[in-house]
């Protein structure tokens, strides 16, 4: 093996240079408490408030309407958990969504059915999508939340949540979407999709992990998760981590700038190993909607009834090609569970196995497509003899 490449960038991508170095003085010199009262609180709180501006700009908010989290994981838990236990109060308590969301919206649905709430999981189509008239059908005069996630990480699929918020807004159901794989990839703003919360993580574009944010529309009921301390309005209380709050705006603020051309320069990446796998390999089924897609995304199964591959090997085999990817599936007590958004697409479980989830980034080039085509070809050889 002589080289390493990574695409993986919908795990996380590495930190950018620019954001680590608008971050440093952030650990050290700047080091107050943005709640403290004195010079050294008031140098962080406007550090923190200007970062917080600047995130809020990007998605077309008010800085007053976004919330420091800890990352994707706990936003999309308040959204869901803190929106259906505020709905009680006026007797709703049905949520939609979605069969191919992030686990980290799905779970928190799980664990609010133990309280109570009635759960509409909308089922996908082939491709992925959901459309705004499945939502439509779905509402009641329970239902108190939408969440639609914006792109689906997996397969790239785009979701058409302007016409979803419509429908549901029609009804005087909120709307929440799931918008880390789009933010600095593709226009997110929350007017122009018209949605009441979004989700925002930014370890997928080149800022620090650990931080993430919750949109939140004035006048949104909500009830917090966490409680003692006045933080973030009180919504989101507990210190906040004012480094990687300024990481978070710096990444944003460089991705918005170099979106244009590198997610043109991406998606042509994409188009051509798409080309490629598609010419040499037969078996190939290429997973998202054809058109609705994110640009630097690929996802390619291997059709288990023409040829035998094995998942898990198939992973490992990338990787002593030293090419670092994944086929979406989660990796369940030590054995490896198919993705639960290939099965919703109807791929069966061998199929959705033997997968992988190609997702360029900043390090990919055209030499890479050769490499990887290349090694794909030795690896599956191998295996299928
Ligand atoms: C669509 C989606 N939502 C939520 C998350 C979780 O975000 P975080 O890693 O910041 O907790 C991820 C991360 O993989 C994601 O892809």
């Amino acid at each position: 093996m002589n080289r390493r490449i990574y695409l993986d960038h919908t795990a996380t991508t590495p930190l950018d240079d620019r954001v680590l170095d608008a971050m440093r003085p952030y650990f050290a010199e700047t080091f107050g408490n943005a709640s403290s009262v004195h010079w050294f609180g008031q140098q962080a709180k406007s550090a923190l408030e200007n970062a917080r501006g600047t995130i809020a700009r990007a998605i077309g908010a008010q800085p007053g309407e976004l919330f420091f989290t800890s990352g994707g994981t706990e936003a999309d838990n308040f959204a869901l958990i803190g929106v259906a236990r505020a709905a009680r109060r006026s007797g709703k308590n049905h949520l939609i969504t979605s069969a191919a969301e992030h686990h980290a919206v799905l779970e928190p649905c799980e664990m609010l059915k133990e309280e109570g709430l009635v759960v509409t999981v909308l089922p996908v189509d082939s491709n992925g999508f959901v459309d705004a008239q499945q939502v439509s059908h779905a509402i009641t005069d329970k239902t108190c939340l939408v969440s639609i996630m914006h792109a689906n990480n997996e397969v790239g699929t785009i979701y058409p949540l302007k016409e979803i918020s419509a429908a549901a807004h029609e009804r005087g159901v909120l709307v929440h979407t799931d918008a880390v794989q789009t933010l600095g990839k593709i226009p997110v703003d929350v007017k122009d999709l018209d949605v009441d919360l979004m989700t925002l993580s930014v370890h997928k574009l080149y800022g620090p992990k650990g931080i993430g944010a919750l949109f939140i529309r004035r006048g949104v009921e909500i009830e917090s998760l966490l409680f003692g301390g006045g933080q973030e309005r009180g919504r989101r209380p507990g210190t906040e981590n004012l480094p990687l709050a300024v990481g978070f705006a710096k990444a944003v603020e460089l991705a918005m700038a170099a979106m244009p051309t590198e997610m043109q320069r991406l998606a042509s990446l994409r188009q051509n190993l798409e080309s490629r796998i598609r010419a040499a390999f037969p078996s190939a089924l290429i997973n998202g909607h054809p058109v609705e897609r994110l640009p630097h995304i690929l996802n390619v199964s291997f059709d288990s009834s023409k040829i035998q591959l094995e998942g898990e090997m198939l992973l490992m085999n990338m990787d002593l090609e030293g090419i670092a990817v994944t086929s979406g599936s989660a990796c369940t007590s030590g054995s490896m569970q198919p993705s639960h958004v290939l099965l919703a697409m109807g791929r069966d479980a061998k199929t959705a196995k033997a997968t992988l989830r190609f997702a360029f980034g900043k390090s990919n080039t055209e030499g890479d497509i050769d490499y990887v085509v290349e090694s794909l070809h030795q690896v599956v050889s191998r295996m299928s003899h």
